[in-house]
């Protein structure tokens, strides 16, 4: 008796404050209203400025399952195109990225300006009079709101709804703090994206991002094999705190251990400035002395921006959801401008953790399709969510926890899914 018809669907009855029904992660039902709610009426990140830098400039994404052209135009304006042709509905533009004046569709060539506008219809003479009075209205639909935070672009398919700052809330700041870190105060996420295909929902790739709980076990190969002088450290990093920031985005926080290692230039790493002196030489140019001390000193942050997009230090993530036990996460680093020796080194990490043969993604990768194989018990179970459910604090900040380990994350992530997917359509 899962509740997952349209006519009686009861939120509650699937995400209660300290648990979440198994349902929500392999429901078709409930996966094609994450669709329509989550996808299709809030805002999603869709991409980076710097990936659209230049005139003609795209990249190919998702919205949910909506296939879009992320394009700048000939005018300069960012655009959000549905990636299908107004003819018979082919998939458009099937590169990654590139740069065109317009797009050709490989069915029978009908050819679309990257303003989105028809502008070709090959053998067009064989259409009627009716056609060619319609044939202006037959340029493709775009997502009506486009909106941007330092570079990040988000997209919303919805014409009405709150503003991109009232979405982002909290989780600006972020954003803040990894752009901080850049002498430049911004970044380049042109060094293509690593892709990991998810035998899992995206849900639960989202939600492992800030799940404090899971390293020691998960990932127990990695400290035993790479770094067992670390094993005995890492449970008494008591200072690392996570928080619910409010509107589905949360953080695990290691600022604190950041500034308990107050060093000089310590975040990355531990860099020393003999490392990297051109990154060390042009932060001292972009800040007075203070500020920088406090830009470097808190790090970089960890957070998970409602619904799609995560920050985890200089990577960079966000999640394309395939099918109900599918999900493709697609990983970068951010690199920042000019600083190439730099840049080499986050490469090399970000490859480390998340490329082909990542430490990270392969254990969180077979992890999430243990998980699916669980979920497909016949009769799912309450997932529990309760973990330092009495010891979190409300402050200025969030809901905090001042043990990482707690599910305080998960529950502001869930507060926000069963607002968005149990509103009223
Ligand atoms: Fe695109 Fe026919 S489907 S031209
Ligand atoms: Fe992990």
């Amino acid at each position: 008796s899962m509740p997952t018809q349209s006519d009686d669907f009861d939120v509650t009855r699937i995400v209660q404050e300290d648990r979440v029904h198994g349902s929500v992660y392999t429901s078709p039902e409930i996966f094609q209203r994450e669709l329509d709610t989550i996808f299709r009426t809030g805002w999603v990140y869709v991409a980076h400025e710097s990936e659209v830098s230049e005139l003609g400039d795209y990249v190919t994404r998702v919205i949910g399952k909506d296939p879009i052209v992320v394009s700048r135009g000939k005018d300069g304006e960012i655009r959000v195109l549905l990636n299908r042709c107004t003819h018979r509905a082919n998939k458009l533009c099937n590169a990654e990225k590139g740069n065109a004046n317009s797009y050709r569709c490989p069915y029978h060539g009908w050819t679309f300006s990257n303003d989105g506008s028809l502008t070709a219809v090959p053998m067009r003479n064989g259409y009627g009079e009716a056609f060619q009075k319609v044939k202006s209205e037959l340029g493709l639909a775009q997502a009506p709101r486009v909106d941007s935070y330092r570079g990040f672009i988000f997209a919303s398919l919805a014409a009405e709804g709150v503003s991109l700052t009232e979405h982002l809330g909290r989780s600006t700041k972020a954003i803040d703090r990894l752009l901080a870190l850049s002498p430049t105060g911004t970044i380049d996420l042109r060094a293509n994206w690593m892709k990991h295909h998810h035998h899992a929902n995206w849900k639960m790739v989202v939600e492992n991002n800030v799940d404090g709980y899971h390293a020691l076990f998960t990932h127990a190969s990695v400290y035993d094999a790479v770094r067992p002088a670390k094993v005995s450290h890492i449970p008494s990093k008591v200072d690392v705190v996570v928080r619910d920031l409010g509107d589905g985005h949360s953080e695990i926080d290691y600022s604190a251990e950041y500034r308990k290692l107050d060093d000089e230039f310590i975040w990355y790493g531990r860099t020393k400035r003999e490392k990297l002196p051109e990154y060390v030489e042009a932060m001292e140019e972009a800040y007075p002395e203070g500020e920088l001390h406090d830009a470097l000193v808190v790090g970089p942050p960890h957070t998970l921006i409602w619904p799609n997009l995560f920050l985890a230090e200089m990577n960079i993530m966000f999640v394309e959801p395939i099918a109900v036990n599918e999900t493709i996460a697609y990983t970068t680093a951010a690199l920042f401008p000019g600083q190439d020796r730099m840049n080499q080194k986050t490469l090399r990490r970000a490859e480390g953790a998340m490329g082909p043969a990542g430490f990270l993604i392969a254990d969180d990768g077979e992890i999430g399709m243990r998980n699916q194989a669980g979920l497909a018990a016949e009769e799912p179970e309450w997932l529990v969510l309760a973990r330092g459910l009495e010891t979190d604090v409300e402050d200025a900040t969030g809901t905090v926890n001042s043990d990482k380990s707690a599910e305080t994350p998960q529950r502001g992530f869930y507060r926000q899914w069963a607002k968005v997917v149990g509103q009223e359509s």
